[in-house]
């Protein structure tokens, strides 16, 4: 959406940005990756993550890596008060406008198979369900549904 009632801009992940990350990550999901994953992104080559900023504040973010033509969503979250005003729609986007300049051919991710907010919005957004990885999450024990949206 673009008449969030603030002011929202997505950048690419700074130093500024990992503490909140990893605070964010921890509320969203049982087996979070730590800070300094977050902190050893910012030198990976392969990483390509962003960071939805509301008034200044951290709210969400998305981290990918870009393997030959493909992007592989590791995470994407966005903070329980800011949810539910397209700030992963537009960190969506932005992956979007990066495949099309660095011809990248799709882009797949893994997702909880209860997860039907997150399932929901993939589909939405063009992803389809291609597979399945048995036992993929622990804490819960759970399959992870993978799916793919090509370009
Ligand atoms: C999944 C998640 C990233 C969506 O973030 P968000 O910023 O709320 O998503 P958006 O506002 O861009 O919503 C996109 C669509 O999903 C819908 N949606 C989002 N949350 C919803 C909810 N709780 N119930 C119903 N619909 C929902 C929106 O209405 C929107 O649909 P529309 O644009 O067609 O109306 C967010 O719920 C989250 O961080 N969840 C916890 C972490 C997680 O599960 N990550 C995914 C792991 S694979």
């Amino acid at each position: 959406m673009d008449d969030y009632p603030g002011c929202v801009e997505i950048v690419p992940l700074a130093p500024c940005h990992v503490e909140r990350i990893s605070e964010i990550e921890r509320e969203c999901f049982p087996n979070p990756w730590s800070y300094d994953a977050y902190l050893a992104e910012l030198s990976n080559p392969l990483a390509v993550v962003f960071v939805a900023v509301v008034d200044g504040e951290t709210a969400g973010y998305a981290d990918a890596h870009h393997i030959v033509d493909e992007l592989y969503i590791n995470n994407i979250a966005v903070a329980a008060p800011y949810r539910q005003n397209g700030l992963a729609t537009r960190l969506l986007k932005q992956f979007y406008k990066y495949a099309k300049k660095n011809d990248v051919v799709s882009i797949t991710l893994e997702v909880r198979e209860s997860n039907r907010v997150a399932i929901e919005f993939y589909e939405r957004q063009g992803f389809e369900p291609v597979g399945r990885r048995h036992g993929f999450y622990v804490n819960p024990t759970e399959d992870a549904l993978l799916m793919t949206k090509t370009f």
